[in-house]
């Protein structure tokens, strides 16, 4: 049974499917790969072939069907009826055998034990912000996860999303019902706005959203830390991304470089609408046993 803020993004996203797309453009699965995004042709570079995924919250499934070319199992799991619906439509017409397609509500403890599987690599982009509970649903997509496992968490960041909060505020005051305006808002954060359902879907998505909550890197990691999540890196603004690809392991920040990050990412991220993602690795019982014993070990032998 979906929350209140779930029925209300539910049903919002029943009406507006996201990312959405024209199944007319996706004729063969060679247009999946022409049309993938730059992103997701780093994703699918940065994953092993054998590795099985899951994109939670899946939307209209662009994503998880590009990835599940190369992929003999890949999941995406949403709890809109009209995205899905979308989705497997996707699926049907371009054969796509190793993509797997549910209903799940991930705040829901039952669903998600439904699935009775778990996965290499869990993707969760743009999602958890609209839950309700984020941290809950990071909690409970955790148990979808195998030790060593990968995962990336997409949200919209506290400071870099005050551009578009700005933005918000002036189409509902000043610019209201000005086609002109809402174009051009549209257009600095994709482009153009050609493909007519893909500029709608952003403005629902960005502009009409029922239920958005923000989030810091400081809140992340430590979402982390209590889950037993290594922290790998934060992404964008790598230069080498292509080439290094997602799961490379750097430093976490610290207060400091993460407050300056955060604070150019308003100027920075304001095409994404200030969204940013955390890449993690889950670390394996035996990793968490070894830093155990051998913290006890130190204290022990200081004690000595
Ligand atoms: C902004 S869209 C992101 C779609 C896709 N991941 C992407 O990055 O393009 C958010 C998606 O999360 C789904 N969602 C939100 N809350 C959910 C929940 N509690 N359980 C399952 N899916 C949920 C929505 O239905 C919607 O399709």
């Amino acid at each position: 049974m979906a929350t209140e803020v779930g029925k209300k993004v539910q049903g919002f996203y029943n009406k507006t499917p996201f990312p959405d797309y024209d199944l007319s453009r996706f004729n063969c699965k060679d247009d999946l790969v022409a049309n993938a995004w730059s992103f997701a042709e780093i994703l699918d570079q940065s994953i092993d072939k054998d590795a099985s995924i899951i994109d939670i919250g899946t939307g209209t499934g662009q994503l998880s069907a590009f990835l599940s070319l190369r992929r003999k199992c890949v999941w995406g799991i949403d709890f809109s009826d009209s995205s899905l619906k979308k989705a497997k439509a996707l699926k049907k017409k371009l054969k796509l055998d190793s993509l797997h397609l549910k209903k799940v509500d991930i705040l829901d403890e039952k669903q998600i034990e439904d699935i009775g599987k778990k996965f290499d690599v869990i993707l969760c982009m743009g999602v958890l912000h609209h839950t309700g509970n984020a941290y809950a649903g990071f909690q409970n997509i955790l148990k979808l996860l195998k030790p060593n496992g990968l995962i990336a968490v997409g949200l919209a960041n506290l400071y870099a999303s005050l551009p578009l909060k700005a933005r918000i505020f002036l189409e509902i005051t000043v610019f209201k019902n000005n086609q002109k305006v809402k174009d051009e808002f549209i257009r600095m954060q994709i482009g153009d706005v050609e493909d007519k359902e893909r500029a709608r879907g952003w403005w629902n998505d960005q502009y009409l959203h029922p239920h958005e909550t923000t989030h810091t890197i400081g809140e992340i990691l430590r979402w982390f830390d209590k889950n037993g999540i290594g922290f790998v890196q934060i992404v964008p603004n790598k230069p080498d991304l292509a080439i290094r690809g997602v799961w490379n392991e750097e430093g976490k920040p610290n207060i400091v470089s993460r407050s300056l990050k955060q604070i150019k990412w308003v100027d920075q991220l304001d095409r994404e609408g200030g969204y940013w993602i955390t890449f993690g690795r889950l670390k394996s019982p035996k990793t968490k046993e070894a830093k155990k014993s051998k913290t006890k070990e130190l204290k022990n032998s200081k004690k000595k």
